[in-house]
């Protein structure tokens, strides 16, 4: 292969002629800016340079194999790296010394928000923060935690406090976990690995997304490193959120890597056929394409990753869709028998569709809108387990239930089991910890939900989770604001 010298490298940095740096391979990329499902802009920043250090921020390495065959155009020579443009970086500072209050300042989760947008490259608070159209179905969401109030009881000898819950059959300390969020490495130049730290270190279950920074072998190669630092095994468990590939070949193969690795169940996001219209990314996009001298822009962001892999297989056409927008309810049969273990669907958002995954013989359903990233005016996960109780109530018990989507108070885990949830996911407040703190701030924001949670068990007046009933909390608010959907009429 051709020995490239930096400087001549460095020539080629406009968007008529691109060439990047990868792991020491000099690829001409010009053909895939536009193909580019994060934006052209970003690659052309990098247009000259050693951009390894960069992508690794957002993908595994071996992503680049979604770029066109012919990309490769030699090998950089190391003698004249330094010939090179100088790197421009947006890779997340580490907290350390950088003026952040103490962890244990953090006392609810608002608290590592705050430090986190302190901290994090604009960008990256975007990512984070970002929800679909308006922001509705995210401020739903948040609201709707706040519209159910407890009848607590009184005079319970409430002085021990047992807060355990098993998730499709993996016990857990906690009935919440930590949700799937993609592209951690924009977060904290840790990625996943420091998450999987955090968690392990307070023994809480975890949702791998497809669009993680590193691959699923590096993430769980890291859980099983650190537990094997441990004396005592940490009961936290990895699960993994499924996007599924259009191509079935690559469907497959990926389900097969997962289930190599040892993760514990594969949670299909349901609720992304396409990806939603994420304002915030797209008008940031919009400025960084201006800067560089471009004016039209696609729509993408950083959680379609995940699919990069697959592209080549979708003829290289950069799609805004993770799951393949062709997935239907049959397709469940072959999902099946390929994984052959525990299948959640995450993101349902109706009891029509929740009455229909029990008739496939689903082990659990996620009811979320995608922390509001998606359907412009979706309703929140509880709003759905109402119209479960209400509609459907006999599949409550008979498979899992999760709820996820605004949560910032770990006494609202509680209402939520109250109406008949397994347990809760909690994205953002994670994700806003880890950015500001890495796992210490992961520890924390476990540590900061779980006082809430028991200091509400005592208050409500349980000891354990099972004791939890749907007469222990008044949903009148959002009970009244329930559709009454044609399908359930005859149940009225
Ligand atoms: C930055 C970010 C990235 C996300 N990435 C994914 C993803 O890759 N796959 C997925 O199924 N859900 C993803 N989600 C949705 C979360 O799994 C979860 O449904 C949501 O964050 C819960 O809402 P909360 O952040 O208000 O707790 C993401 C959410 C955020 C905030």
């Amino acid at each position: 292969m051709d020995s490239i010298d930096g400087a001549h490298v460095a020539e080629h940095n406009s968007k008529s002629s691109c060439w990047i740096v990868l792991d020491s391979n000099v690829y001409d990329v010009t053909s895939f800016l536009q193909k580019h499902p994060g934006g052209a802009a970003i690659i052309l920043k990098q247009a000259g340079t050693d951009a390894t250090r960069e992508f690794q921020n957002y993908h595994p390495l071996g992503y680049v194999s979604i770029l066109p065959a012919g990309s490769l155009i030699g090998r950089i020579d190391p003698g004249t790296l330094g010939n090179l443009r100088k790197q421009k970086e947006s890779a997340p500072k580490v907290a350390h010394g950088d003026g952040l209050p103490h962890p244990s300042l953090c006392v609810s989760c608002p608290d590592f928000e705050t430090a986190a947008k302190a901290i994090l490259p604009h960008k990256s608070y975007i990512y984070a923060s970002g929800s679909a159209n308006a922001g509705l179905s995210l401020k739903t969401n948040l609201d709707d935690w706040q519209r159910i109030q407890f009848r607590p009881r009184v005079m319970r000898n409430v002085g021990d406090v047992d807060t355990r819950r098993a998730m499709l059959g993996h016990s857990s300390l906690y009935p919440f976990y930590i949700a799937p969020m993609g592209t951690l490495g924009a977060i904290h130049p840790g990625a996943e690995p420091e998450m999987v730290r955090g968690a392990i270190a307070k023994g809480v279950h975890m949702v791998v997304s497809t669009a993680s920074t590193k691959s699923a072998q590096e993430i769980m190669q890291s859980f099983a490193d650190e537990q094997r630092g441990l004396s005592d095994q940490s009961p936290t468990q990895l699960f993994y959120q499924y996007y599924m590939p259009v191509d079935r070949t690559k469907a497959i193969e990926l389900m097969h890597i997962v289930k190599k690795c040892g993760y514990k169940g594969l949670w299909i996001t349901v609720d992304a056929p396409v990806l939603g219209k994420r304002t915030k990314d797209r008008a940031l996009q919009a400025e960084e394409a201006l800067a560089v001298g471009m004016e039209e822009e696609r729509s993408a962001e950083w959680e379609v990753g995940g699919e990069n892999a697959f592209a080549p297989a979708m003829g290289g056409r950069a799609v805004t869709g993770q799951l393949s927008p062709h997935t239907t309810w049959d397709d469940l049969a072959w999902i099946r028998k390929v994984w052959n273990g525990s299948i959640v669907l995450k993101g349902i958002q109706c009891a029509e569709d929740a009455k229909l995954a029990h008739e496939y013989g689903i082990d659990g359903i996620l009811l979320s809108n995608h922390g509001g990233r998606q359907l412009h005016t979706a309703p929140s996960a509880l709003m759905t387990l109402c119209e479960i109780r209400t509609y459907c109530p006999e599949i409550i018990g008979k498979m899992e239930i999760f709820v996820d989507g605004g949560l910032r108070d770990g006494s609202d885990v509680l209402k939520a089991l109250c109406l008949g949830a397994t347990a809760v996911g909690v994205g953002r407040p994670f994700m806003y910890a880890l950015g500001a703190y890495g796992a210490k701030g992961v520890e924390r924001c476990v540590d900061v939900l779980v006082e809430e949670l028991a200091i509400g068990m005592r208050l409500l007046g349980v000891t354990a989770l099972d004791q939890l009933k749907p007469d222990m909390v008044n949903a009148t608010k959002l009970l009244n604001d329930m559709w009454k959907p044609e399908s359930f009429r005859n149940r009225l």
